[in-house]
């Protein structure tokens, strides 16, 4: 693996994969890694022959100024996971594997970036209203590092289910011939799906987190016969009473909060009211829940 924290450096690097004709592959990260960074990072070298991970946290796409101070910022420990891939993927020797850990002055040299990206009606829901800018800020860096990167394919988890949607659609819009490959979420055991945000939960939250997934599976179970609407009030009232139900889980007023649970079609992300609407996709459920002070997200696919 090799490290690049300079624009330029990457950009020379990618034009000598390019000359090679090498495909490349772009893991688009925040850093904080864990398994399900590891999975797409591991996917793209096996998929590629040059990969390309950046490490940014993006001040840009966080709408609340906490959130972004306290977003984790591991880069030593990251840098080591990549490396450990080199370990675990047959051929993921270090001169196709980059790291690229550029600082905010040099992924905007001219400052906060004015472009502002519009989407319609996929971030008109769920995330979109409750963090203005967000998506722009997302859509502005990922343009900037499809840029410099000029990967074939670029890999984003599914569990920000509509930030893929968004992808998609910048995609369209900027008419890059770059394949989106979204790929499945990776969970801890006990089902709690993996993010950067759960090292921030306290022992007693992250004990109780994995009910997020549970409910969200007991969900789809009930939707072989329950209508949508039902099943969306059971999963936000379950979660909410949970403390109620099982007080000795939730010492110190710990509780579940949800900020919103929709059940969309998968295409279009728009809220359906029957499961017979749902297009070609399916339906699927996306979740925010606070906890311990910490948003949580997940989805479970109908
Ligand atoms: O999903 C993330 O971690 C970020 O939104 C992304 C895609 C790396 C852009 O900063």
């Amino acid at each position: 693996m090799k490290q690049i924290t300079k624009a330029a450096e990457l950009t020379a690097a990618v034009e000598e994969a390019k000359k090679q004709g090498l495909e490349i592959g772009l893991v688009p990260t925040m850093g904080a890694l864990h398994e399900g960074h590891l999975s797409l990072i591991e996917r793209a070298l096996k998929e590629n022959d040059f990969v390309v991970v950046s490490l940014f946290v993006n001040p840009i796409q966080f709408n609340n100024k906490e959130d972004l101070e306290k977003y984790p910022r591991t880069i030593e420990a990251d840098l080591d996971l990549v490396k450990s891939l080199e370990l675990r993927v047959k051929d993921a020797c270090t001169d196709r594997l980059i790291a690229f850990t550029p600082t905010v002055e040099e992924m905007y040299p001219q400052g906060e970036p004015k472009e502002v990206y519009h989407f319609g009606p996929v971030e008109e829901v769920m995330e979109g209203p409750r963090r203005p800018g967000h998506f722009s800020g997302v859509a502005v860096v990922v343009r900037r590092l499809f840029d410099l990167a000029q990967p074939k394919r670029a890999y984003f988890g599914e569990k920000d289910y509509q930030q893929i949607a968004v992808i998609r659609a910048l995609l369209e819009q900027i008419k890059y011939p770059i394949e989106l490959v979204p790929c499945p979420i990776v969970r801890a055991d006990d089902g709690l799906a993996l993010s950067s945000r759960n090292m921030r939960l306290s022992p007693e939250a992250r004990a109780i987190a994995p009910t997020i997934n549970a409910t969200l599976e007991q969900a789809a179970e009930m939707a072989e016969y329950e209508d949508v609407d039902d099943v969306k009030e059971w999963v936000v009232d379950t979660l909410a009473s949970f403390h109620e139900v099982n007080p000795s889980l939730c010492p110190n007023g710990l509780k579940f909060e949800p900020e919103y649970f929709e059940i969309v079609d998968a295409r279009t992300l728009q809220p359906i009211d029957s499961w017979e609407a749902a297009g070609d996709l399916g339906a699927v459920g996306c979740i925010a829940v606070w906890l311990d002070g910490v948003r949580l997200i997940d989805i479970v696919k109908f």
